[in-house]
């Protein structure tokens, strides 16, 4: 399904709604260029699980920011990865399976070696402050609402 957001607020509000509906185990893509609105939709994920919105930033040399929330929930930002190189010293295989939540930036980078089943959320910047959220995977049905 696709969204059309007209601010970062409500960015971070359909984050926010992507986020109740998460649980352990459970990973979401993130697809986007620079700038188009990833880290901004994970400032509301991250709110759904009791993280506070400020804690969300853009990381700079981290790969993995790990919150202990319950289910624990990692940010992941691969940018700085580069597509098809070796992620086995990232550390990120640590963070992925059935007892936490993992949010990934730049997911492209890791493309095959992610589980099939994850949700896919691709952010295009149309103009302005206008950006379409595409949300696929995962029991399509359940994202009608958003
Ligand atoms: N509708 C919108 N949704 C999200 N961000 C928006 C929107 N309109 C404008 N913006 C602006 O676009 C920028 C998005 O930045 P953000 O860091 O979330 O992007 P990103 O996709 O994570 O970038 P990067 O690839 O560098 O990590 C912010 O400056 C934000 O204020
Ligand atoms: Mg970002």
């Amino acid at each position: 399904m696709k969204v059309i957001s007209n601010s970062p607020e409500a960015t971070e509000e359909i984050g926010f709604k992507i986020g109740k509906k998460l649980k352990a185990g459970d990973i979401v893509r993130l697809y986007g260029e620079l700038g188009a609105g990833k880290t901004t939709l994970v400032k509301g994920i991250a709110r759904a699980f009791g993280i506070d919105r400020r804690d969300i930033t853009s990381a700079s040399f981290t790969i993995i920011a790990e919150y202990p929330v319950n289910p624990p929930f990692f940010h992941i930002d691969l940018y700085r990865t580069s597509a098809g190189a070796d992620l086995d010293n990232t550390g990120i295989w640590d963070c992925i399976g059935p007892h936490s939540v993992c949010v990934i930036e730049w997911a492209e980078h890791a493309e095959d070696e992610l589980p099939v089943d994850s949700l896919r959320v691709t952010i295009n910047d149309m103009g302005g402050d206008q950006r379409e959220i595409g949300i696929e995977g995962r029991d399509e049905k359940d994202w009608d609402y958003l």
